[in-house]
């Protein structure tokens, strides 16, 4: 048993496909649902397709991040509609998986028309994708808590499914759209949603990698996905889905100890294929096997308890220390800590700590301030902080 929960929904398992062009339509769809997600989540559908634009996807290949410039579905609602309705007919091929139709208009008159009509297709969930972060339709509704209550409300008055919201992380006020959304019925939240960026610029031309601001997601914004579940968690009791830079079981553990109730995941499958569904799935279980875990409900929030008021943090002295001899470099990484300079510790210790002589690398702690830089950047674990 590995449960999960998605708006209130018991789900077979915590991994849930966050929307995107690997859910754009009935063939991706129908490859998904083989792999036994909990849920699948439609890419967002509006009432006006948005045209594709060639390229719209660039990769960092060196952080694995990856800027998008795809606003939505490029596909009509009718033609949703439709694979909507074939899926559910064909009883989802089989599968236990929930099928959530993710949505987005320019009103809240418009969303609550697109959700009657989703409705009627027999998914079990919709979400409101009121976080996008780019192009000029759509205005991030997802800053404003009053617009994050008119959208949420028009929503979930209209049908009688569970609604949940999606937030992105540059919100300024966190809680207060979180009970915007809680107010106006929602019954969870999914965080988060691409961030704004350029990812790159060619310091020849100044051309920017893609030609207007994109979507930022994959492996690098998961610092940023984990603080904004966490946040959340701790300010409403709904359910959340954590989402942003999951590439395997580490992560998705990660966001389960973070307090979300499911995962999701995206640009992973962007990047590997659907077969990252059944790894992920299977790693989890293991990982769970492995500890005598039984349900993500015994590690979720594991985190929570471990956060604390910056005012309320140890102040104790503390200074590093070395734990192991070292020359100067590390042994298994020689090239990664040292690169014929000063070993990684010394060349980032702002204090001048640390100093390598012909016996070895010495740490003088009388000067050591205790910040932990070394303890971090040391690839072969030498130094730690002691008192
Ligand atoms: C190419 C691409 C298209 C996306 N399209 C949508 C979308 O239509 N609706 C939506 O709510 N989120 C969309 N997202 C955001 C993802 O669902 C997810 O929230 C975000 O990418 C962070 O997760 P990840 O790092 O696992 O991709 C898109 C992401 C990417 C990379
Ligand atoms: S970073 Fe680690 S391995 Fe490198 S010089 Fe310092 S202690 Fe040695
Ligand atoms: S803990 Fe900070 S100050 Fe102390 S030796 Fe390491 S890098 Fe220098």
């Amino acid at each position: 048993m590995k449960m999960g929960n998605l708006m209130g929904m018991p789900l077979d398992d915590p991994l849930v496909v966050a929307p995107g062009p690997w859910t754009r339509g009935i063939e991706n769809m129908k490859e998904i649902l083989l792999q036994e997600p909990g849920a699948v989540i439609t890419e967002s559908i509006v009432s006006e397709a948005y045209p594709d634009v060639r390229p719209r996807y660039s990769v960092d290949r060196w952080s694995r991040g990856v800027q998008n410039i795809r606003i939505y579905s490029g596909r009509e609602l009718e033609n949703w509609l439709d694979d909507l309705t074939e899926i559910n007919q064909k009883k989802r091929y089989g599968s236990k998986t929930k099928i959530i139709a993710s949505i987005m208009g320019t009103t809240a008159s418009e969303i609550r028309y697109i959700a009657k009509k989703v409705e009627k297709t027999g998914v079990d969930g919709i979400e409101l994708g009121l976080a996008c972060p780019m192009g000029e339709g759509p205005r991030i509704v997802a800053s404003d808590p009053a617009l994050v209550f008119d959208f949420t409300k028009a929503v979930v008055d209209a049908v009688s499914l569970p609604v949940s919201v999606k937030l992105g992380a540059g919100i300024s006020d966190m809680t207060a759209v979180v009970k915007a959304a809680e107010n106006a019925g929602a019954s969870g939240i999914s965080a988060i949603d691409a961030l704004r960026c350029i990812l790159g610029i060619d310091i020849e031309t100044g051309q920017p990698t893609l030609p207007t601001y994109g979507g930022y997601s994959g492996a690098p914004i998961r610092p940023i996905g984990l603080a904004a579940v966490a946040g959340v968690v701790q300010s409403t009791d709904l359910p959340v889905l954590g989402i942003g830079g999951i590439t395997g079981c580490k992560s998705a553990v990660e966001y389960i100890m973070a307090g979300a109730a499911s995962y999701g995941v995206g640009t992973e499958i962007l990047l590997r294929g659907f077969g990252v569904i059944r790894e992920l799935k299977d790693d989890l279980n293991d990982w769970m096997r492995e500890r005598g875990i039984a349900s993500s409900e015994e590690i979720r929030g594991a985190v929570l308890s471990h956060l604390h008021a910056f005012e309320e943090i140890d102040q104790n002295e503390k200074t590093a220390v070395l734990v192991e001899a070292c020359r100067g470099f590390a042994e298994h990484s020689a090239r990664l800590c040292a690169d014929g300079h000063d070993g990684l510790c010394m060349a980032g210790c702002l204090c001048h700590a640390i100093q390598l002589s012909e016996d070895g690398l010495h740490i003088d702690r009388a000067k050591c301030d205790g910040c932990g830089l070394c303890v971090s950047i040391c690839p072969d674990g030498k130094i730690q902080l002691s008192w």
